[in-house]
């Protein structure tokens, strides 16, 4: 085997149907088809339509990805394919065509933990052969922010990753997605509040900013969008709607409060775990304003902090997945009988 195998990834978690075709860590194309019209009227995913809508994109968007990297499926060194965490119905699409691949092809499929794939989107490398992180430094802290988790996961070159802080119940993707939708702000929430955040006064209302007393290094941010629902109903107590100040106030004031409270408990584990590099991953993590906040406060420490190089590589897409697999690969990791692979859809760290 060449030591720049072809890969072919696919991920269908959520609701993206995404494949990608990448040698070793370079990628050759990235191909998503993004259901967000679909969810958008119900104000978040709805597991049978992604599903059904994975089942209609899957071929096409193999076929768009093969065309884009100019090459044929019988190249393909080795599979790749997300088994979990993530909705199982709409995992079960992705698993089945990657182990009819594997199979009629007779090649390894390796399965894929979703968040691993966010670690190592910072590891992609583009055309050119850069990538986000061009020298990795352990021990590192991965902060994950998406629509499902909010994980601190240590990261070393000793043993497998390992989840030291997580949410305790929203993640804040999701609670991004909340607040917009109180604010009558459609799906997804995050860029949109990103958007008006910046014309807004991040002091305008004094919102709690969660988890702060806790000596752990996990989030919570339910409290935080109860908080910015009751100051809502305040607002609106004389019969008014919100007008628009009041709106990008709100929105300005929700990011402040999340910020720090992500800021204090990654700021505390990158302490007490003597990090040298914070790696960033997830749909979140493409708000730019949360990158300047976080950089600012990581600049005393003296540690590095990345972010994948584009921002189609922070949200989900199966470039991550390929990467996480070839990093697997030159680990040893040959992946397992296409019909021993089942999906995980609680899949943790620790079973990795
Ligand atoms: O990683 P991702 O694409 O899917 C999951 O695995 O969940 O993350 C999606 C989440 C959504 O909650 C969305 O609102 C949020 O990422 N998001 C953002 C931004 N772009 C997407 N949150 C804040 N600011 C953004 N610019
Ligand atoms: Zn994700």
């Amino acid at each position: 085997m060449k030591d720049r195998p072809l890969i072919l990834a696919i991920e269908t978690s959520c609701d993206e149907t995404a494949v990608a075709i990448t040698e070793g860590d370079r990628v050759l194309a990235n191909v998503i088809a993004s259901q967000i019209e679909l969810h958008k009227r119900w104000g978040g995913v709805v597991p049978i339509i992604a599903q059904r809508a994975h089942e209609e994109n899957i071929e096409p968007v193999i076929q768009a990805a093969l065309k884009q990297a100019g090459v044929e499926l019988s190249a393909i060194d080795f599979f790749a394919v997300t088994v979990g965490p993530g909705l199982a119905i709409a995992l079960e699409v992705g698993l089945v065509k990657a182990k009819a691949l594997a199979s009629h092809y007779g090649r390894p499929l390796l399965p894929i933990n979703h968040m691993l794939g966010h670690i190592y989107a910072n590891l992609a490398k583009n055309r050119h052969g850069h990538s986000s992180i061009e020298k990795i430094e352990y021990p590192a802290i991965a902060l994950l922010l998406s629509g499902r988790h909010s994980d601190l996961v240590l990261l070393t070159d000793k043993a497998a990753p390992r989840i030291i802080g997580r949410t305790l119940d929203d993640a804040l993707g999701e609670a991004y997605d909340k607040v917009a939708r109180m604010l009558g702000l459609g799906y997804p929430g995050g860029p949109v509040i990103e958007r008006l955040a910046r014309e807004g006064n991040p002091k305008a209302f004094a919102l709690p900013i969660p988890m702060v007393n806790s000596p752990d290094y996990n989030y919570s941010f339910s409290g935080l969008k109860t908080a910015v629902l009751y100051k809502i109903r305040d607002l609106k107590a004389d019969g008014l709607e919100l007008n628009r100040q009041q709106i990008v106030d709100l929105a300005a004031s929700f990011q402040e409060a999340a910020f720090a409270s992500i800021a204090h408990k990654l700021t505390r584990a990158v302490q007490d775990h003597a990090v040298k590099q914070v790696w960033l991953g997830g749909g979140v993590i493409a708000n730019t304003a949360l990158r300047r906040y976080l950089r600012a406060r990581l600049r005393p420490l003296g540690v590095r902090l990345y972010y994948p190089n584009l921002k189609k590589l922070c949200t989900d897409n199966a470039a991550m997945i390929a990467v996480a697999a070839y990093y697997r690969w030159l680990d040893g990791d040959r992946g397992q009988q296409p019909d021993k692979i089942d999906r995980q859809p609680t899949l943790s760290f620790d079973s990795h």
